[in-house]
Parts: C-alpha cells; sequence; structure tokens
C-alpha cells in the first residue's frame, strides 16, 4: 500500500528499521530473557536522533509529529516491542510539557529529551485507579515554595529507569477528576523512590515498576498546566498517544506476519512447503489484510491528530483497539500456522504474542475504549436528532 511518505518520513522509517534489524534483532531473545533493560539500544536510537522526533525544532527536535512518531514505534515494534515502549512512553511526558508546559520548562527540559540525555516516564495508574482513572489517591500538599507528594503509583513503564517523571495526583480530594493536577517529578527529588519491578507475561525488555513518594517536596514551577486541569490535560493526551500504541501493534503484527511467511515457505509437509497448502494461506491472506487495515487506520488516525484537529478521542480510540485486536489475532495466528516449531521459543513468534497482549490492556484498555466510541456516536445521533 502507498502511504506517500515524505523524504523524512522515509528517512526516519528507515533509520528506525536499521537500528531494529542491526541493533535490536541480535538481543531481543536475551533481553526477554533477562528482562534487563535495553540501555544500549536506547542510546542507538539517541545517536540515531530518534528522540529528536517529536520534538519541535525550537527545542533541538526535529519537528515530526504523531505520525511520524509512529513510523518510528511501528519499525522498532516489528523486531521487539518491549524496547519499542521504553521508547513510546518516553513520548508522553514531553507531549503534556509541548501542550501545557510553560516556555522556561521546555527550555529546561525539552532539549535534554530530545537528545535522549533524559528519558522520560508518564505516571497516572495506581493500585486503585486503572480503567477508573479519576480514583487516584496519590495527593500533593501546598507548602511553602511547592507541594508535598504521597502515594504510590503502579505499572509505570520506564519506572526506575527514567530520570524524568510527569506525574498525575489530587491538589484537591474534594473534586475528583477536577482536583487533579500534573508535576514534574526528578529522580533524585528526595522523598522519591522505587517500589518492585513487575514481572511480565510479554514486552520484558521493558521496565513497569512502582514509584512511591513519601513526604515528597516539589517545587512550586514543576507544576504542568493549572491546578485542576491534571485529568482532562490526561485524557486528552491520551487521545494523543493511543495511535503510538495501534503503530505498537502493527509493528508486532507485520512482524508476525513476516516469520509466519518465512516459516511455512521452509517448512516441508505432505511433500510441499506449507504456505502452498490452501488452508495455511487463507491464514496468511488474512493475516496480511487484518495488518495492512490497521496500518491504514493508525496512520489515519495520527495524521488526524497532525492536521490540528481539536478533537480526536474516536480517531485514536478506533486505532489503537483496531490495531491492538489485529495484533493479537495475527501473533496467535503467526504461532498456529508455524506450529509446535512456533510455541518453542527458539522462534520469535510465541513472543510476539505473548507482547501482543499488552496492547489490548494499556492506555486504556479495549473496552474502555469501545465505550468512549459509542458514547461520542451517542453524541453524534442525539446531534442528528
Ligand atoms: N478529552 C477531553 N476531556 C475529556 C476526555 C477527553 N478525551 N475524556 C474525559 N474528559 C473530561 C470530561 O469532559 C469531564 O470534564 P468535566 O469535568 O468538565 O465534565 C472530565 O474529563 C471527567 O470525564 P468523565 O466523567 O468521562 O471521567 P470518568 O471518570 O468517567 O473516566 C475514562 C473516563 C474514559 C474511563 C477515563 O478514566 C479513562 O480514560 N480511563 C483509562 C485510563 C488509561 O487510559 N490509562 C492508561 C494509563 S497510561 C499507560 O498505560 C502508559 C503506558 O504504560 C504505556
Amino acid at each position: 500500500m502507498e502511504y506517500f511518505l515524505t523524504e523524512q518520513q522515509k528517512t526516519i522509517k528507515g533509520l528506525a528499521r536499521r537500528i531494529a534489524e542491526e541493533r535490536i534483532l541480535p538481543v531481543r531473545a536475551e533481553l526477554d530473557e533477562t528482562e534487563e533493560f535495553p540501555w544500549g539500544v536506547i542510546k542507538d536510537l539517541a545517536d540515531s536522533d530518534m528522540f529528536r522526533v517529536f520534538i519541535p525544532e525550537e527545542y533541538e527536535g526535529l519537528g515530526g509529529g504523531c505520525f511520524e512518531l509512529c513510523l518510528v514505534i511501528e519499525e522498532l515494534s516489528r523486531v521487539c516491542s518491549g524496547i519499542a515502549v521504553s521508547y513510546a512512553a518516553s513520548a508522553l511526558g514531553p507531549l503534556t510539557l509541548l501542550e501545557y508546559g510553560t516556555e522556561a520548562q521546555k527550555q529546561k527540559y525539552l532539549p535534554d529529551i530530545a537528545s535522549g540525555k533524559k528519558l522520560t516516564a508518564f505516571a497516572l495508574t495506581e493500585a486503585t485507579a486503572g480503567s477508573d482513572a479519576s480514583a487516584i489517591r496519590t495527593t500533593a500538599e501546598r507548602v511553602g515554595g511547592g507541594y508535598v507528594l504521597n502515594g504510590t503509583k503502579q505499572f509505570i513503564t520506564n519506572g526506575g529507569e527514567a530520570e524524568l517523571y510527569t506525574v498525575i495526583v489530587l491538589t484537591d480530594k474534594t473534586r475528583g477528576a477536577r482536583g487533579a493536577s500534573a508535576f514534574l517529578v526528578e529522580k533524585d527529588t528526595p522523598g522519591f523512590s522505587f517500589g518492585k519491578k513487575e514481572r511480565k507475561m510479554g514486552i520484558r525488555a521493558s521496565s513497569t515498576r512502582e514509584l512511591i513518594f513519601r513526604n515528597c517536596l516539589v517545587p512550586e514551577e514543576n507544576m504542568i498546566g493549572k491546578p485542576g486541569m491534571g485529568f482532562i490535560m490526561t485524557m486528552k493526551l491520551l487521545d494523543r498517544s493511543r495511535p503510538g500504541i495501534g503503530a505498537q501493534a502493527v509493528g508486532l503484527a507485520q512482524g508476525a506476519l513476516e516469520a509466519a511467511v518465512d516459516y511455512t515457505r521452509q517448512r516441508i509437509q505432505f511433500g510441499q512447503p506449507l504456505i502452498s497448502l490452501p488452508v495455511v494461506q487463507d491464514i496468511l491472506a488474512d493475516m496480511a489484510i487484518r495488518v495492512e487495515a490497521a496500518r491504514a487506520l493508525v496512520y489515519a488516525a495520527a495524521r488526524t491528530i497532525d492536521s490540528g484537529a481539536k478533537s480526536f478521542t474516536e480517531e485514536s480510540a478506533m486505532a489503537k483497539v483496531f490495531a491492538s485486536d489485529t495484533a493479537m489475532k495475527v501473533t496467535t495466528d503467526a504461532v498456529q500456522v508455524c506450529g509446535g516449531a512456533g510455541y518453542m521459543r527458539d522462534y520469535p513468534v510465541e513472543k510476539m504474542m505473548r507482547d501482543a497482549k499488552i496492547t489490548q490492556i494499556y492506555e486504556g484498555s479495549n473496552q474502555v475504549l469501545r465505550n468512549a466510541i459509542a458514547f461520542e456516536l451517542r453524541k453524534r445521533k442525539a446531534r442528528r436528532e
């Protein structure tokens, strides 16, 4: 399919593919086993200017948008989505800063994020607040010169590895979603520590960890946006970032499709390559259709966002839901056509199937997002009436 990429987009995509093939492929199985954070690859990504892709030029970035970010995430995920999500999650903090940060905050942090010197993380989820994001309990109490944070964040991607954390907390416990605010917290701030590192089914090269705040004093100038705007800022940010999870899912599905085609071409059964059997061809053809449809939807959602559209909740949710369901289906089918070999750790598709599951869960479970899509449909019907 022709997606009419610009020369710059082709260069970014090509570079991401090269890093994936040359630097990620040789280590992906080992990192999946050891669950080690991929610092070597993160450094390669930084050296190749990949963290500059989504930062505007005035802050030492390349000036790309959601679409360019998706191109990189897709290429990295085609080889290892655990490494890709460590990269992708580091876009959440800067995206919040770009939308709502002060000029001083942008000048202070964005150049170091663009160069890859500072890896970032975004912290919303808590033990009591998963899909029900406004049920967060971490608080920030106003004191002279700043805010004191208390509470624990759970399942935070890049936790313990990132230098800079965007943390959503309650500055007014009485106002629910309208009492939330966002803060930037640097790793070495006294009172900020890390809890257990999670042991996961998939994306095992990524770090997922608790963040613990105990009387952690954060200066007032580290608040992003206005007090009470934290929840709505987060909802808008997630609308912007969800196509990135879609891109992760598309990359994963593409990798699984390629692995399945390679395997079935060389595997001889009944005196012929598996790929010659109509039953296998049907499965492969359906996999290919689904991957391309998911890619088209993710690219369309990303381009809608970059067009400057004001609201894109529905487009973004559709792209994430469809692509992640596609990744789950396609990686499962890849294991199926690879048979016994596909189930073994020596082949990449079992890892891809494990990695795919989380794309249906994080950055909004597919159930919550279907709800959001249905809500938009109901609004539209009401308008027609
Ligand atoms: N854009 C703008 N504003 C929005 C919005 C959006 N998309 N969604 C909600 N809002 C506003 C509402 O208009 C409302 O504003 P008012 O106070 O002015 O009325 C306010 O936010 C509260 O909205 P709701 O009453 O709809 O809120 P809710 O409590 O019912 O929750 C929800 C809505 C959609 C279920 C939300 O909780 C949600 O998105 N949950 C999923 C959380 C999620 O995606 N977590 C991912 C964590 S990050 C992650 O996973 C990263 C990683 O590791 C890779």
